[in-house]
């Protein structure tokens, strides 16, 4: 007898931590025929837009826009950043199937990213979700930095189990660990994730890793160990914080479905799909991206011997 394959959710999120890292702005019907090829790839989650500041964020001030004309797939869950309550306010009115508020386990980065203090930001989402309770919406919590902040070093894992029951208490479906510069080590990852997973069986836990230092990968492993089924990504390794210095793209999708697919993993994902979206990725933004799975090909690809 075979063994059913071990199912892991690949949430898409270059639409959102991708291109709010973009300079040139990205035209809004563009970013909808992308994410309208997202929908058709197998994601359980994408995460679209960001209903944040436009003077924060102005890759993304068309978040309306893109709500609005995407076409939704039903099993596709879609999700966006919400910062505040005026962002809550906005993402309700699109009808989102989820907000994934988010916050900062350093300090001092949630008051660069944010503009207030770790404490403001609990208040203010704890007011999120009583607004958000009723509407039918999930809440998802993003907790950045939780590996290492780029200003402070070294995080405190107790800080980020601390802010992950409070809002277990609050009542959100989901927690995200989010490494935001690419800090995360594998060893680490994997206590702090194995915590998290059992401490809260019954939400789900998504680890949100940058390939920053090259660890993406290896990190993905170690959560994998941990329990883990939920993975953020993005296509081509677009990504990165604004308000984080030395921040860079996310876990490449294709490279993160290639090798799970490798190794047996069932991700939903079209494989042969993506890489070809990952391929337009550089007319779309105007310039290359990470992704070396985009370069090589396949580890199927062949060559024929020289002569
Ligand atoms: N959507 C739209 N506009 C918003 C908004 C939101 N969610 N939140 C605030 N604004 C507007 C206010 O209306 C105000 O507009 P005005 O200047 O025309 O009056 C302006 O933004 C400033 O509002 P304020 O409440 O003082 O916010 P701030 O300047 O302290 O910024 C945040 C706080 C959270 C809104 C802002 O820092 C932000 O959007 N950050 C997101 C960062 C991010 O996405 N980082 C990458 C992902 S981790
Ligand atoms: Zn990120």
């Amino acid at each position: 007898m075979t063994e059913a394959k071990r199912r892991v959710f690949i949430q898409e999120v270059s639409p959102r931590d991708g291109f709010q890292n973009e300079s040139q702005f990205i035209e809004s019907w563009d970013k909808i025929a992308f994410i309208d090829k997202l929908s058709e790839s197998g994601f359980a989650k994408i995460e679209a837009t960001s209903f944040t500041s436009p003077k924060a964020i102005p890759a993304l001030r068309d978040a309306e826009m893109i709500m609005h004309e995407i076409k939704r797939n039903p099993d596709v869950v879609y999700t966006v950043l919400v910062p505040n309550l005026r962002g809550a306010e906005r993402a309700i009115a699109c009808k989102v199937d989820e907000v994934n508020l988010v916050m900062s386990v350093s300090e001092t980065h949630n008051q660069m990213n944010l503009r207030m203090s770790r404490e403001q930001s609990v208040a203010q989402l704890s007011e999120v979700i009583t607004a958000v309770r009723g509407t039918g919406i999930a809440v998802n919590i993003s907790l950045s930095t939780a590996f290492g902040c780029p200003m402070e070093g070294d995080i405190n894992p107790e800080e980020v189990y601390r802010l992950a029951a409070q809002f277990a208490e609050l009542g959100v479906q989901g927690i995200t660990l989010c490494d935001t510069t690419g800090m995360a080590y594998p060893t680490q990852v994997e206590e702090i994730s194995r915590r998290v997973v059992e401490a809260y069986p019954l939400l789900d836990t998504t680890l949100h890793f940058h390939n920053t230092r090259g660890m993406a990968l290896a990190n993905t492993m170690a959560a994998l160990a941990a329990g883990v089924v939920r993975f953020d990504s993005s296509l081509g390794g677009l990504g990165g914080c604004p308000y984080a210095p030395g921040a860079s793209g996310n876990v490449c999708t294709e490279e993160l479905v290639h090798m799970l697919e490798l190794m047996g993993y069932d991700t939903g994902v079209d494989l042969g799909k993506i890489v070809g979206v990952a391929g337009q990725l550089p007319e779309l933004i105007g310039h290359d991206v990470p992704s070396q799975l985009v370069k090589a090909g396949l580890r199927g690809r062949r060559y024929p011997a020289p002569s």
